[in-house]
């Protein structure tokens, strides 16, 4: 048994099957936009390890701050005071919308998407939420409850949450009223005002929880025409705005976070994967007004703002200043983004290329315009065999999430483009 599945073997012992991996890849070394496993292959990682390595892996001033951190100590419990946590916190409101100056250290994105629906039911004493159809949250019982990505990861834990509504994404490729460019009204906007009038009444409604730029769900950016009009919606009604930026933020769309590209701020984000390189952190951000609000003992942590994950935070914020990431993610994606339009106009089981930065989706379609997973599956497919990782998304599987580090060479995107071109055209 070569080595590989030997490992297999062994994961498939102590790993429940409900724990999926991507990738017969076994990971040897990271550095920057490639990694090499333990038989010696090299392969670029447009994944990003899930969207979390905007510096790449292993960025050397990243592992440098961990290791000095971890030289003096690694817990804190929440029992004492630790200086890197603080400055951690102080750093990530320098890059947050104005106003979103305080916050809660966790873990993960869902433990984040958790504080920030508990936060707007806490200091609205409101109960509903409202999320949106696609959305992606997380894995917990308050994170499924707004996630409907796809009904495989709600199947068996009924009852959620109560007292929570979807409305339609505004996904215009896929658009949920079948309407174009130019006749688009805004149903949805509009469907979330019927929400209101038939389901529940906007003043019993705590939040509207969206990602600006769906992600899971198949990465469709949300108009901006839009998120104006929820924004104005939302303070009308006085229900709290949440951006999910834990996919979209840190860069990845070119700005710090993906709510900037509409110029509207939201009540509470919430934020993780990128903010900390890989190494487990995530927060929820909001103004001071309410977070004064979230009394003591409200919510708690064991491991929530870990020093050594918080040296690593304030190490991923300086690299992405002082390597201009934001500025190379917007002009690079947007290189990307014609290239894999022309890709598109050749190839018509291309049938969407959308994005901002390097958080770019492509979509796979079939001669009616259906989704068309097989075609994506095989492209995928192509691309690893040829030493480029890449991911899928959305609720067919028919979209590719095209991810790279920040830190991307140019040399290393064309050839990453090379070999997704000749997965396409092996798709015809
Ligand atoms: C938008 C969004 N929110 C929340 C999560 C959950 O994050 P985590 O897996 O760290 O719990 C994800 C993960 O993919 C996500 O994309």
């Amino acid at each position: 048994m070569d080595k590989l599945a030997g490992l297999v073997n062994r994961a498939a012992k102590v790993f429940t099957p409900a724990l999926h991996l991507y990738y017969p890849i076994t990971i040897a070394k990271g550095s920057g936009a490639t990694i090499e496993s333990t038989d010696g292959k090299r392969y670029l990682d447009f994944s990003s390890g899930l969207a979390v390595l905007n510096v790449g892996h292993n960025h050397p001033r990243v592992l440098e701050a961990a290791r000095k951190q971890l030289d003096s100590f690694v817990h804190t419990g929440g029992i004492y005071y630790s200086e890197t946590s603080v400055a951690a916190a102080e750093k990530l409101v320098t890059i947050t919308p104005e106003g979103l100056d305080m916050l809660f250290f966790s873990n993960s994105g869902a433990e984040a998407v958790e504080g920030a629906l508990k936060l707007a039911r806490f200091v609205t004493g409101r109960q509903g939420i409202v999320s949106f159809t696609g959305a992606f949250h997380g894995r917990t019982l308050g994170a499924i409850s707004v996630t409907t990505s796809t009904a495989l990861y709600r199947r068996r834990y009924h009852p959620l949450l109560p007292s929570v509504y979807h409305s339609p994404y505004p996904s215009c490729f896929r658009c949920p009223f079948q309407a174009g460019p130019d006749t688009c009204g805004l149903s949805c906007l509009r469907y979330l005002r019927s929400l209101f009038e038939r389901q529940i009444p906007a003043e019993e409604v705590a939040a509207v929880i969206i990602e600006p730029v769906l992600g899971e769900g198949g990465y469709y950016p949300a108009p901006a025409r839009f998120l104006a009009e929820l924004r104005k919606l939302c303070t009308e009604h006085g229900i709290l705005l949440i951006f999910d930026e834990v996919q979209s933020g840190m860069g990845r769309t070119g700005r710090w976070f993906a709510g900037e590209l509409s110029s509207v701020v939201p009540d509470i984000m919430t934020v993780a994967k990128g903010i900390a390189s890989g190494f487990p952190l995530s927060a929820v951000v909001a103004g001071k007004e309410l977070m004064q609000r979230w009394e003591p003992g409200a919510h708690g942590t064991t491991f929530g703002g870990n020093p050594v994950s918080c040296a690593a935070s304030i190490a991923t914020i300086e690299v992405i200043q002082k390597q201009k990431l934001l500025d190379k993610s917007t002009l690079g994606g947007d290189r990307a983004l014609n290239r894999l339009r022309r890709i598109a106009a050749r190839f018509p089981v291309v049938g969407d290329v959308r994005g901002f930065g390097y958080m770019i989706g492509i979509e796979f379609v079939d001669k009616l315009g259906e989704p068309d997973a097989d075609a994506c599956r095989k492209v995928l497919d192509h691309c690893l065999a040829n030493g480029l990782i890449l991911i899928g998304c959305g609720p067919k599987r028919n979209i590719v999430r095209f991810i790279p580090p920040l830190v991307v060479t140019d040399a290393e995107m064309e050839a990453a483009l090379d070999i997704f071109e000749e997965g396409v055209k092996g798709v015809q």
